[in-house]
């Protein structure tokens, strides 16, 4: 599975960008803009160490950058198993000027090359329902997190709302998936980013996923919380990491 999904990110990521703008009608930038608050919360004494996982193109790495700039000393790390994306987002990041304050590094979200507690903020955008294990995912971001530190998951959701839900869908089969295949040539893997929005879990049912992490023996998370955005088009949800403070 991770191999299906590793060659339809490497496939698309030239032309991911363009469809994510055109698709969300530029709303994901915004949603994102609200992870990087959300991580940044987690920053210690001016100081802020970010792992982004799944990072992709780099927006959520480059809107923590931006929203730290001249306010906090931040050492920001980007992880993907996409060469491709993470080719894509070393470039955006160079003609950013943020290329120098971002380690990029190839890896898999379900085995983090990190030590225990390295991190302030481990963030998560529209990656964790690609990853074939989401539940050790959150355990292995826990497990890098510092206690007291942030885990913050950005997912697509199911809107609550019948009726919304389902215009949703239909703007998904109708729109999304010609439109996303139109824009980068990849229709299939439009379809298969549809698919698995439509049924990944959200909202209460997340949140307990979150909860039942245990990335030792004890719970990963003194409090978890959620918040719908657009209605539950997409959630961001929060996870305080358990553990003494050093
Ligand atoms: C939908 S994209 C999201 C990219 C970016 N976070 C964003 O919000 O624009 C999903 C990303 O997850 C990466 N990915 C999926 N499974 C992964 C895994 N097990 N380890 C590392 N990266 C993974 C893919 O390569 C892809 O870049």
């Amino acid at each position: 599975m991770s191999e299906a999904v590793r060659g339809l990110f490497d496939a698309l990521a030239r032309r991911y960008d363009l469809g994510n703008d055109l698709l969300s009608l530029g709303l994901h930038r915004a949603w994102k803009q609200a992870a990087a608050r959300e991580a940044l919360r987690a920053a210690q004494a001016g100081r802020l160490r970010a792992l982004d996982c799944a990072c992709g193109s780099g927006d959520i790495l480059l809107a923590m950058a931006r929203q730290a700039r001249g306010r906090l000393d931040c050492v920001l790390h980007g992880l993907d198993f996409s060469s491709e994306m993470l080719e894509v987002c070393q470039q955006r990041l160079d003609a950013s000027g943020a290329g120098a304050q971002v380690e990029l590094v190839c890896g898999d979200v379900l085995n983090l090359q990190y030590a225990d507690g390295s991190f302030d903020a481990a963030t998560i955008g529209f990656g964790i329902r690609n990853v074939d294990d989401p539940l050790r995912g959150i355990c292995e971001m826990a497990r890098v997190v510092r206690p007291g530190g942030r885990v913050v998951v950005l997912e697509t959701g199911q809107p609550g709302n019948r009726l919304w839900r389902a215009v949703y869908r239909l703007y998904g089969r109708l729109v999304m998936e010609p439109l996303g295949g139109i824009a980068t040539g990849q229709r299939e893997a439009y379809a298969y980013l549809n698919r698995t929005a439509a049924s990944f879990p959200c909202g209460e049912r997340f949140m307990q996923l979150m909860r039942s992490a245990t990335p030792g023996s004890a719970p990963a998370f003194s409090a978890v919380s959620g918040r719908a955005l657009m209605g539950g088009i997409a959630w961001l949800y929060c996870g305080i990491r358990a553990g003494q403070e050093a």
